[in-house]
């Protein structure tokens, strides 16, 4: 059985509330037909309950950009899975390559986020990908390989039933250079084996795999013709309603 597709957008550190909570119910009108693709975005911190409260009816899920992954404590500044929980939060991204470049974080703290969220019932979405110079040096599947390893270590793969895998090459993002799509099939393709060497060909199988770095309403289409991509990862384009609608309905417009 082929995967639903996933499409995602992370709309970073960009909307106020008010702001985020105009562009979702935007996009809940638009999306009221859609039945094949799963939707979600991830809107700030500060916007989430209110957008949360907004799409309750929709199709569309609500996802976090980040969680810290102690239950509660001294922290300052940071956020529990329960209070996204609360929030109305079903979906959380982890290790975003902005988190790892500009607030340290590594495989070991992506592993404990992972953690705390499948132990609070939230759908990890884990991102991965090398940067430009790892590709210069051919390093790509190396990195890949800890990212994997490291990140999903010590769980077993009913633990892992939902998550989802981002590949996100750090040299596409928000700089207009998508990978090809047979780039993207190959290094998904590779993904899936690596998970399936870890977890069993049933967990590859069924986990999803998505493709994220200046994905756009003209070249979606295409990504997803290829059979490991299994959705997208959207930052820049997903931030106007009646762009991101493009690519969610990308296979109306194959
Ligand atoms: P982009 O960002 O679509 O703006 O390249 C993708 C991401 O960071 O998830």
């Amino acid at each position: 059985m082929k995967r639903a597709p996933l499409i995602a957008g992370n709309w970073k550190m960009f909307k106020t509330g008010s702001q985020a909570v105009a562009t979702a119910l935007r996009l809940a009108e638009l999306s009221c037909d859609v039945k094949d693709t799963d939707i979600m975005i991830a809107p700030p911190f500060t916007a989430l309950a209110l957008v949360g409260e907004k799409i309750k009816a929709s199709r569309i899920h609500l996802g976090a950009q980040n969680l810290f992954y102690e239950k509660e404590g001294a922290y300052t500044g940071e956020i529990s899975a329960n209070m996204l929980k609360e929030a109305g939060v079903s979906h959380v991204i982890i290790g975003h390559s902005e988190r790892r470049q500009y607030f340290g974080e590594n495989n070991e703290d992506v592993c404990k986020k992972i953690r705390a969220a499948v132990e609070s019932s939230l759908v990890p979405v884990m991102c991965i990908g090398e940067t430009e110079l790892e590709k210069k040096d051919e390093k790509t599947f190396y990195v890949l390989d800890k990212q994997i390893e490291n990140g999903l270590k010590g769980f077993r793969s009913d633990e892992l039933s939902d998550l989802v895998i981002a590949y996100e090459p750090v040299w596409a993002i928000g700089t207009g250079k998508s990978a090809t799509p047979d780039q993207a099939q190959q290094v998904h393709r590779y993904i899936r084996t690596k998970i399936q060497k870890m977890f069993g060909s049933n967990f590859a199988e069924e986990t999803r795999i998505i493709y994220g770095g200046s994905v756009k309403p003209d070249n979606i289409s295409e990504l997803m013709n290829h059979d490991d991509v299994d959705g997208a990862l959207v930052g820049g384009a997903s931030l106007d309603a009646d762009n991101f609608i493009q690519i969610i309905k990308f296979n109306r417009m194959i």
